[in-house]
């Protein structure tokens, strides 16, 4: 699939803009602050109906403007275009091929789209946080019951959550009926949490290894917050063991441990709803040891694009479709070859590259994907 044309109108530093696009490699450069990354955060608007970046649709509107518009013409996909508009202080509306939709889970899967910024780092140098956000904006782009799981799990975590703090848990009862849903729902997110990392860690790790020219190895593991779950994914791997795992079971799992009596009781004094896949992560490994602790900036910085990559590869075999890449930042810190690799990798996919210098992206490759070159400076 691939994107067009954009169309933005009071979105970030742009008022009035209109842009086509190659199907194959578009290069934005300019200076810093010209609103490179902007129009990558547009587009992203498109695929996902969120910035992956702001917290607020109001920060994506034009300082003293209230509100933005923002349109992207699609081909090879379910749609022909995909409008998301926000209005301050109101909600925001979404259309598809012209028709308002009311549910955000029917965009996911018209526009794929992968985003690497310099945020996405943190996937692999922050807190679990960043990671379960890369599972669920992945997952819920590919799964449709994904994304209704999240919210329904979501719902009920705010229940129990609402009746510890107000000092109610002590309704047993009424805590194993939300345990119950808590359980359903959670058990279906981290069995696909586990099968996706199972993926993106043989894809991101072929992918890490041929950016080092098969010198170094890096690997990635579920650690799901459900302890049994997480024993029984130790026990498969060192057993060699490729079956999955039943949903059914991980809820079994997962409902003991809610309703186990010491947890109860301390979720009861702290007021506070204490396990569950809001705490999940993924651990990761260089050769062996800790990434976050003895990975280097480049070695970090190079697996978090090996994941882009893998990321990228499954949501294509999911889809049937390839998705569009959106590279913010990438080819700044990396060598020429490691540059060179990642153009070849990224040859036949729609992809935005965004840098500061016309020069950054190398040169031409004999034969290879022509490259469309937007200079940003001329478009603002
Ligand atoms: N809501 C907004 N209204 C107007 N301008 C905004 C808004 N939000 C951000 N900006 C402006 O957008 C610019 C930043 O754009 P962007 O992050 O896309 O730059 P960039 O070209 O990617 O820069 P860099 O090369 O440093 O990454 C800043 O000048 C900022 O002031
Ligand atoms: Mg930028």
């Amino acid at each position: 699939m691939f994107i067009k044309e954009l169309e933005l109108h009071n979105f970030r530093n742009y008022t009035s803009l209109n842009l086509e696009f190659s199907p194959s490699i578009n290069v934005i450069y300019g200076k810093n602050g010209y609103g490179k990354t902007n129009l990558l955060e547009a587009m992203f608007l498109c695929c996902i109906g969120k910035s992956f970046k702001a917290a607020k649709d109001a920060e994506l509107v034009k300082y003293n403007e209230d509100s933005f518009r923002v349109k992207t013409r699609v081909g090879g996909t379910l749609c022909n275009s995909i409008g998301v508009f926000y209005e301050k202080n109101k909600s925001k509306y979404i259309e598809i091929d012209g028709v308002y939709i009311d549910k955000i889970r029917m965009l996911f899967g018209n526009l794929i789209g992968l985003m690497f910024s310099p945020e996405s780092m943190r996937i692999v140098t922050d807190g679990p946080s960043y990671r379960r956000r890369l599972l669920d904006i992945a997952l819920c782009q590919i799964k449709k019951d994904y994304y209704y799981s999240l919210m329904m799990y979501n719902r009920f975590c705010e229940e129990k959550s609402s009746l510890l703090e107000q000092g109610r848990g002590g309704d047993r009862l009424e805590l194993e009926v939300i345990n119950e849903s808590i359980a359903s729902y959670g058990a279906v997110i981290a069995v696909d949490r586990w099968n996706f990392v199972k993926q993106l860690n043989g894809l991101a790790g072929k992918y890490y290894a041929f950016m080092t020219d098969e010198e170094e190895n890096a690997d990635m593991k579920y650690r799901p917050d459900i302890h049994f779950f997480n024993a029984a994914i130790n026990e498969k791997d060192a057993a060699g063991d490729n079956s999955g795992f039943d949903t059914e079971t991980v809820k079994d799992w997962f409902l003991k441990e809610l309703n186990d009596e010491r947890l109860m009781r301390r979720e009861r004094d702290l007021r506070k709803n204490l396990i569950g896949i809001h705490r999940d992560d993924i651990e990761m490994n260089l050769c062996g040891n800790n990434m976050r602790s003895f990975g280097s900036q480049g070695q970090k910085r190079s697996y978090a694009i090996s994941i882009t990559l893998a990321e990228m590869e499954i949501l294509k075999q999911k889809s049937g479709r390839t998705p569009v890449l959106f590279l913010d930042d990438v080819l700044s810190e990396l060598d020429n070859s490691r540059k060179r690799k990642i153009l070849e990798m990224t040859g036949n996919i729609q992809t935005f590259y965004t840098c500061t210098d016309r020069d950054m992206i190398g040169a031409p490759v004999p034969g290879g994907p022509s490259v469309n070159f937007i200079d940003v400076e001329k478009i603002r």
